[in-house]
């Protein structure tokens, strides 16, 4: 490879644009080489914005003749991993996007695909970079966070009015790397056992197949999550938002702020309350002095979802560019996608308790 990726889009939808453009303010990192897309309508889109790069209507033309390093999966998540692993098969290095998979079959193959490649995969797990989740981990390093017990996190976005048909019958748990992602960058490895789902079904009468999914999920070392997904209620969102109990304290995470209230953190907080540090800009005041304060991030935090998609194509085009190893792998991105699909065999199982099984413990 030269000095800078040639890079491949595949897909010209929404997601897919955004990346593009986002690739594009990384010059010295990315060429953006090729783009694909089946539609007619959303190629000529990727066409008026991208004039540079060539176009395809078929991902497979793509990868054999867009002459690219590296792509990047912006299509349905049904197909996510034949195109990952037809990168993989070709020794192109794949940002693969979340969920990783779609099915427990798909977790297997791709697990094995992604070892016999001599090219790399890196899950393209954005929430990974978001402020909130950086900020969880300064608090790790710095030992204040402590050791944690439960968490409660939810995902919380009211998606009645969309009109993509399978959202009409998707299992909500099933999105769920969103919410585990950043659980998972902070519990050492630690990894989910066993899980139990339900649902509310379709209890208000709106036409999708569920309101709302809520499951409890365990570790091997007992932390116990309760996990909440609501696609078809009202709310304002889409809201992240994630509860964490340790030995020390208490930390609330959204993506816009954090409030905390840490033994570590008391002496900075009035009569020893709740401690509200805003991770994004947008007229925020900020407590001034503090040590888990970092200005660099509170900055970059203004851009798209948070400024995590650029710090995530960072960390990629570093890892292919100077060899190292995929900053999130095979074995994360599984760890926080397979959950999901066991707590839907549960949900369908009225609530049964489901052990969960990943490719390496088999
Ligand atoms: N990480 C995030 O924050 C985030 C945010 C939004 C979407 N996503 C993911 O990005 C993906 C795309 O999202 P979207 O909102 O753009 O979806 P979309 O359904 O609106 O667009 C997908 C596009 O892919 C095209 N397509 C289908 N099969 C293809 C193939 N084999 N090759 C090339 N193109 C193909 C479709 O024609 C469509 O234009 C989804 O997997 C979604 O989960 C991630």
């Amino acid at each position: 490879m030269s000095d800078k990726i040639k890079l491949g889009v595949l897909g010209c939808g929404p997601r897919a644009l955004q990346m593009a453009a986002i690739t594009k303010l990384m010059p010295e990192r990315f060429v953006l080489t090729a783009m694909s897309d089946p539609d007619e309508k959303a190629l000529e889109k990727g066409k008026a914005k991208f004039s540079e790069a060539t176009f395809f209507r078929s991902s497979d033309d793509l990868l054999d003749k867009g002459g690219v390093d590296a792509v990047i999966t912006e299509i349905p998540p049904s197909v996510h991993t034949e195109y990952v692993v037809k990168a993989l098969e070709r020794n192109i290095h794949v940002l693969g996007e979340i969920p990783a998979v779609d099915s427990i079959e798909e977790g297997d193959l791709l697990w094995k695909k992604v070892q016999e490649s001599k090219a790399m995969y890196m899950c393209a797990s954005n929430p990974n970079y978001r402020a909130k989740t950086l900020f969880g981990k300064k608090l790790k390093e710095m030992g204040l966070l402590g050791k944690i017990a439960y968490i409660d996190t939810e995902y919380m976005h009211d998606m009645r009015k969309f009109t993509d048909q399978w959202r009409k019958t998707y299992e909500s748990c099933r999105y769920c790397t969103h919410s585990l992602g950043p659980i998972l960058a902070l519990t050492d490895g630690e990894e989910f056992t066993s899980v139990s789902c339900m649902s509310t079904y379709d209890r208000i009468g709106c036409g999708r197949s569920h309101n709302a999914m809520a499951a409890i999920l365990h570790t091997q070392n007992n932390i116990v999550v309760r996990f909440l997904t609501a696609f078809a209620l009202p709310y304002k969102g889409p809201a992240h938002t994630t509860r964490i109990i340790t030995d020390k304290g208490i930390v609330e995470l959204r993506n816009e702020s954090a409030r905390l209230w840490l033994e570590g953190l008391n002496d900075f907080s009035a009569e020893n309350g709740f401690l509200e540090i805003p991770l994004t800009p947008g007229g925020a005041t900020r407590p001034s002095g503090l040590k888990i304060i970092d200005e660099e991030l509170f900055r970059y935090a203004s851009w798209g979802h948070n400024g995590s998609d650029i710090y995530m194509m960072e960390d990629f085009a570093d890892a292919l560019l100077n060899g190292k190893p995929a900053p999130i792998g095979i074995r994360e991105g599984l760890a926080m996608t397979l959950p999901g699909i066991f707590a839907a065999q549960s949900a369908r199982e009225g609530g049964a308790l489901k052990k969960i099984v990943y490719p390496w413990s088999k």
